[in-house]
């Protein structure tokens, strides 16, 4: 019989957030942490200090696999923690791992409304962006894995301030440590 069955909450030692660039996992994230009074992680700025580098630099110079790895290190240390929400880049869940014991919500915003909402600044650092039938094709290649591995999925084709309460009142439901 499952813990759940037996009446038990699981117990989820960080929130992780998922979702394709530019969705608003770190807006979100810096929201959430304050308003559940959890401190605020981003594996992406964790990777850029590290590497004292940035992410386009770190691609050029680089090359993807060796950011990707760098991603898999940096969630593993993260999730050795607790009661962090940790916001990931768009790749992470398609090629690391996550520990099974964080709650991990998907930021479920459509490609075209993704666009829209970004700012050419933002666009012009993310260098998976750039090409936008390439970055609209890995859209549609990643939304089943990031459904797969969410927790809870929201929708996110609308403000930030207007659904950022729907994932405070889930999370809320559950026990975080
Ligand atoms: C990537 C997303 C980026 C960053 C890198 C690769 C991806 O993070 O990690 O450019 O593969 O989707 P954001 O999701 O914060 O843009």
């Amino acid at each position: 019989m499952s813990s759940l069955q037996k009446g038990y909450k699981l117990v989820y030692d960080n929130i992780v957030l998922i979702g394709f660039m530019g969705s608003g996992k770190t807006s979100v994230g810096k929201v959430l942490a304050r308003q559940l009074y959890k401190e605020f992680v981003d594996v992406d700025s964790i990777i850029e200090v590290e590497q004292n580098s940035s992410i386009s630099d770190i691609f050029e110079n680089k090359g993807e696999d060796y950011f990707r790895a760098l991603e898999q290190k940096c969630i593993n240390e993260l999730t050795q923690k607790t009661g962090q929400v940790i916001a990931t880049g768009g790749g992470l869940p398609i090629y690391s791992s996550i520990s099974k014991k964080s709650l991990i919500v998907y930021i479920d915003a459509d490609f075209d409304v993704i666009l829209n909402r970004l700012p050419a600044k933002e666009r012009d650092k993310r260098p998976l962006l750039q090409d936008e039938s390439r970055a609209r094709a890995l859209f549609n290649q990643r939304i089943d894995t990031y459904k797969e591995q969410a927790t809870f999925s929201v929708d996110a084709n609308q403000s930030i301030s207007t659904f950022i309460h729907v994932i405070r009142d889930f999370i809320l439901d559950k026990r975080v440590l």
